[in-house]
Protein backbone atom coordinates (compact mmCIF):
# COMPACT_ATOMS: atom_id res chain seq x y z
CA UNK A 1 0.00 0.00 0.00
CA UNK A 2 1.27 3.11 -1.00
CA UNK A 3 2.04 6.17 1.43
CA UNK A 4 2.59 9.59 1.33
CA UNK A 5 1.59 10.12 -1.52
CA UNK A 6 0.10 13.48 -2.82
CA UNK A 7 -2.13 14.37 -6.44
CA UNK A 8 -0.59 16.77 -8.56
CA UNK A 9 -2.97 18.66 -10.74
CA UNK A 10 -2.19 19.15 -14.20
CA UNK A 11 -2.63 22.20 -16.35
CA UNK A 12 -3.01 20.11 -19.34
CA UNK A 13 -6.21 18.05 -18.61
CA UNK A 14 -9.14 16.06 -19.23
CA UNK A 15 -11.10 19.27 -19.89
CA UNK A 16 -8.37 20.85 -22.22
CA UNK A 17 -7.60 17.49 -24.38
CA UNK A 18 -11.11 17.27 -24.86
CA UNK A 19 -12.00 20.00 -25.90
CA UNK A 20 -8.99 19.82 -28.82
CA UNK A 21 -9.90 16.78 -29.62
CA UNK A 22 -13.61 18.07 -29.91
CA UNK A 23 -15.12 14.64 -28.63
CA UNK A 24 -16.18 13.18 -25.12
CA UNK A 25 -14.22 10.96 -23.75
CA UNK A 26 -16.11 7.80 -22.46
CA UNK A 27 -15.75 4.31 -21.81
CA UNK A 28 -18.48 1.90 -24.12
CA UNK A 29 -18.64 -1.51 -22.05
CA UNK A 30 -19.27 -4.60 -23.46
CA UNK A 31 -19.89 -7.74 -21.66
CA UNK A 32 -21.09 -10.31 -22.39
CA UNK A 33 -20.42 -14.72 -22.71
CA UNK A 34 -17.33 -16.29 -24.79
CA UNK A 35 -17.88 -16.21 -28.37
CA UNK A 36 -20.85 -13.26 -27.94
CA UNK A 37 -19.48 -11.29 -30.05
CA UNK A 38 -17.41 -8.63 -28.12
CA UNK A 39 -14.20 -8.28 -29.57
CA UNK A 40 -15.84 -8.44 -33.17
CA UNK A 41 -18.42 -5.43 -32.78
CA UNK A 42 -15.46 -3.81 -30.50
CA UNK A 43 -13.47 -3.83 -33.07
CA UNK A 44 -16.14 -2.88 -36.14
CA UNK A 45 -17.22 -0.26 -33.88
CA UNK A 46 -14.18 1.37 -33.39
CA UNK A 47 -13.46 1.32 -37.26
CA UNK A 48 -16.65 3.39 -37.73
CA UNK A 49 -15.85 5.90 -34.66
CA UNK A 50 -12.17 6.34 -35.97
CA UNK A 51 -13.65 6.99 -39.79
CA UNK A 52 -15.75 9.37 -38.23
CA UNK A 53 -12.74 11.21 -37.11
CA UNK A 54 -12.66 10.34 -33.47
CA UNK A 55 -9.57 8.86 -31.53
CA UNK A 56 -10.56 5.85 -29.91
CA UNK A 57 -8.55 2.64 -28.25
CA UNK A 58 -9.74 -0.52 -28.13
CA UNK A 59 -8.85 -2.78 -24.98
CA UNK A 60 -9.80 -6.33 -25.56
CA UNK A 61 -9.81 -9.38 -23.09
CA UNK A 62 -7.33 -11.79 -25.19
CA UNK A 63 -4.89 -9.35 -25.83
CA UNK A 64 -4.70 -7.65 -22.78
CA UNK A 65 -4.22 -10.82 -21.45
CA UNK A 66 -1.09 -11.45 -23.18
CA UNK A 67 0.66 -8.56 -20.93
CA UNK A 68 -0.88 -6.25 -18.67
CA UNK A 69 -3.09 -9.03 -16.85
CA UNK A 70 -0.36 -12.21 -18.65
CA UNK A 71 -0.08 -13.62 -15.22
CA UNK A 72 -3.89 -13.48 -14.34
CA UNK A 73 -6.13 -16.63 -14.65
CA UNK A 74 -10.03 -17.45 -14.41
CA UNK A 75 -10.10 -17.92 -10.95
CA UNK A 76 -13.19 -15.54 -9.45
CA UNK A 77 -10.39 -13.37 -7.88
CA UNK A 78 -7.78 -12.96 -10.65
CA UNK A 79 -11.08 -12.11 -12.78
CA UNK A 80 -11.26 -9.34 -10.15
CA UNK A 81 -8.11 -8.20 -10.20
CA UNK A 82 -8.07 -8.56 -14.42
CA UNK A 83 -11.61 -5.72 -14.55
CA UNK A 84 -9.92 -3.78 -11.77
CA UNK A 85 -6.57 -2.94 -13.97
CA UNK A 86 -8.36 -2.93 -17.16
CA UNK A 87 -10.81 -0.03 -15.36
CA UNK A 88 -7.87 2.03 -14.21
CA UNK A 89 -6.67 2.03 -16.79
CA UNK A 90 -9.62 3.19 -19.11
CA UNK A 91 -9.82 5.86 -16.39
CA UNK A 92 -6.68 7.04 -17.34
CA UNK A 93 -7.52 6.66 -21.18
CA UNK A 94 -10.29 8.86 -20.49
CA UNK A 95 -8.41 11.21 -19.20
CA UNK A 96 -6.08 11.42 -21.86
CA UNK A 97 -9.88 12.69 -23.60
CA UNK A 98 -10.02 9.11 -25.78
CA UNK A 99 -12.91 6.84 -27.00
CA UNK A 100 -12.50 3.34 -25.06
CA UNK A 101 -13.56 0.40 -26.14
CA UNK A 102 -13.23 -2.50 -23.71
CA UNK A 103 -14.44 -6.17 -24.72
CA UNK A 104 -14.46 -8.40 -21.74
CA UNK A 105 -16.38 -11.18 -20.50
CA UNK A 106 -16.59 -9.01 -17.01
CA UNK A 107 -18.56 -11.19 -15.72
CA UNK A 108 -19.63 -9.97 -12.35
CA UNK A 109 -21.65 -6.79 -11.70
CA UNK A 110 -19.45 -5.27 -9.19
CA UNK A 111 -16.66 -5.07 -10.94
CA UNK A 112 -18.50 -3.51 -14.04
CA UNK A 113 -20.04 -0.86 -11.17
CA UNK A 114 -16.33 -0.61 -10.09
CA UNK A 115 -15.24 0.80 -13.38
CA UNK A 116 -18.66 3.20 -13.33
CA UNK A 117 -17.71 4.62 -10.01
CA UNK A 118 -14.57 5.46 -11.15
CA UNK A 119 -15.50 7.89 -14.08
CA UNK A 120 -18.19 11.11 -13.93
CA UNK A 121 -21.53 10.64 -14.97
CA UNK A 122 -22.42 9.58 -18.95
CA UNK A 123 -18.64 8.25 -18.71
CA UNK A 124 -19.31 4.46 -18.76
CA UNK A 125 -21.83 2.88 -21.31
CA UNK A 126 -22.25 -0.59 -20.76
CA UNK A 127 -23.54 -2.45 -23.36
CA UNK A 128 -24.65 -6.22 -22.67
CA UNK A 129 -23.99 -8.36 -25.38
CA UNK A 130 -26.75 -10.67 -24.97
CA UNK A 131 -26.36 -13.99 -27.39
CA UNK A 132 -28.07 -16.80 -25.35
CA UNK A 133 -25.34 -19.25 -24.25
CA UNK A 134 -26.60 -22.00 -26.55
CA UNK A 135 -25.73 -20.13 -29.40
CA UNK A 136 -22.16 -18.96 -27.94
CA UNK A 137 -21.88 -22.65 -27.57
CA UNK A 138 -22.76 -23.68 -31.18
CA UNK A 139 -20.35 -21.11 -32.58
CA UNK A 140 -17.68 -21.79 -30.33
CA UNK A 141 -15.01 -20.15 -32.28
CA UNK A 142 -12.22 -21.00 -30.63
CA UNK A 143 -13.47 -24.51 -29.28
CA UNK A 144 -13.54 -23.63 -25.82
CA UNK A 145 -16.88 -25.02 -24.90
CA UNK A 146 -16.24 -28.01 -26.23
CA UNK A 147 -13.01 -28.12 -23.70
CA UNK A 148 -14.70 -27.11 -21.39
CA UNK A 149 -17.66 -29.89 -21.77
CA UNK A 150 -15.21 -32.41 -21.68
CA UNK A 151 -13.19 -30.67 -18.36
CA UNK A 152 -10.17 -29.80 -20.64
CA UNK A 153 -10.65 -26.30 -18.99
CA UNK A 154 -12.11 -25.25 -15.73
CA UNK A 155 -13.91 -22.42 -14.36
CA UNK A 156 -15.41 -21.92 -17.76
CA UNK A 157 -17.57 -18.95 -17.62
CA UNK A 158 -21.74 -19.92 -17.88
CA UNK A 159 -20.47 -23.53 -17.98
CA UNK A 160 -18.90 -23.96 -14.07
CA UNK A 161 -18.19 -20.07 -13.41
CA UNK A 162 -20.98 -17.74 -13.25
CA UNK A 163 -21.96 -14.58 -15.57
CA UNK A 164 -24.09 -11.74 -13.94
CA UNK A 165 -25.99 -9.93 -16.95
CA UNK A 166 -26.36 -6.36 -16.39
CA UNK A 167 -29.23 -5.31 -14.18
CA UNK A 168 -29.44 -1.35 -15.72
CA UNK A 169 -27.33 -1.63 -18.94
CA UNK A 170 -27.31 1.80 -20.81
CA UNK A 171 -27.83 -0.66 -24.15
CA UNK A 172 -28.88 -4.01 -24.17
CA UNK A 173 -28.12 -5.36 -27.13
CA UNK A 174 -30.10 -8.54 -28.19
CA UNK A 175 -29.61 -10.90 -30.00
CA UNK A 176 -30.71 -11.58 -33.62
CA UNK A 177 -29.59 -14.03 -36.38
CA UNK A 178 -27.83 -11.58 -38.75
CA UNK A 179 -24.19 -10.56 -39.66
CA UNK A 180 -21.74 -9.21 -37.24
CA UNK A 181 -21.64 -5.76 -39.29
CA UNK A 182 -25.87 -5.24 -39.13
CA UNK A 183 -25.06 -6.08 -35.58
CA UNK A 184 -22.35 -3.37 -34.96
CA UNK A 185 -24.87 -1.14 -37.49
CA UNK A 186 -27.37 -1.82 -34.47
CA UNK A 187 -25.28 -1.23 -31.93
CA UNK A 188 -23.97 2.35 -33.38
CA UNK A 189 -27.69 3.14 -34.17
CA UNK A 190 -28.21 2.73 -30.50
CA UNK A 191 -25.57 4.44 -29.27
CA UNK A 192 -26.56 7.32 -31.56
CA UNK A 193 -30.00 7.39 -30.69
CA UNK A 194 -29.50 7.51 -27.10
CA UNK A 195 -26.65 10.35 -27.30
CA UNK A 196 -24.19 7.71 -26.10
CA UNK A 197 -21.61 8.69 -28.63
S1 LIG B 1 -12.91 -11.97 -17.66
O1 LIG B 1 -13.88 -12.94 -17.12
O2 LIG B 1 -13.53 -10.67 -17.99
O3 LIG B 1 -11.77 -11.78 -16.75
O4 LIG B 1 -12.38 -12.63 -19.01
P1 LIG B 1 -11.61 -11.92 -20.22
O5 LIG B 1 -10.43 -11.17 -19.74
O6 LIG B 1 -12.60 -11.18 -21.05
O7 LIG B 1 -11.07 -13.16 -21.06
C1 LIG B 1 -11.96 -13.97 -21.77
C2 LIG B 1 -11.23 -14.73 -22.87
O8 LIG B 1 -10.37 -15.70 -22.31
C3 LIG B 1 -10.53 -16.96 -22.95
N1 LIG B 1 -10.74 -17.93 -21.86
C4 LIG B 1 -11.79 -18.02 -21.01
N2 LIG B 1 -12.97 -17.37 -20.94
C5 LIG B 1 -13.82 -17.70 -19.94
N3 LIG B 1 -13.57 -18.64 -19.01
C6 LIG B 1 -12.39 -19.34 -19.05
N4 LIG B 1 -12.15 -20.27 -18.13
C7 LIG B 1 -11.46 -19.04 -20.09
N5 LIG B 1 -10.23 -19.52 -20.43
C8 LIG B 1 -9.82 -18.85 -21.49
C9 LIG B 1 -11.61 -16.84 -23.97
O9 LIG B 1 -10.97 -16.83 -25.21
C10 LIG B 1 -12.26 -15.49 -23.70
O10 LIG B 1 -12.41 -14.75 -24.88
P2 LIG B 1 -13.85 -14.34 -25.51
O11 LIG B 1 -13.49 -13.32 -26.55
O12 LIG B 1 -14.70 -13.77 -24.41
O13 LIG B 1 -14.38 -15.58 -26.11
Amino acid sequence: MATNIVWHKHEVNKQTRSDKLGQKPRVIWLTGLSGSGKSTLANLLEKKLFEDGKLTYLLDGDNVRHGLCGDLGFSDKDRVENIRRISEVAKLFVDSGTIVLTAFISPFQTDRDFCRNLLQEKEFVEVYVDVPLAVCEQRDPKGLYKKARNGEIKDFTGIDSTYEAPVNPEVHLEYKDESAEATAERLFNLLNEKGLI
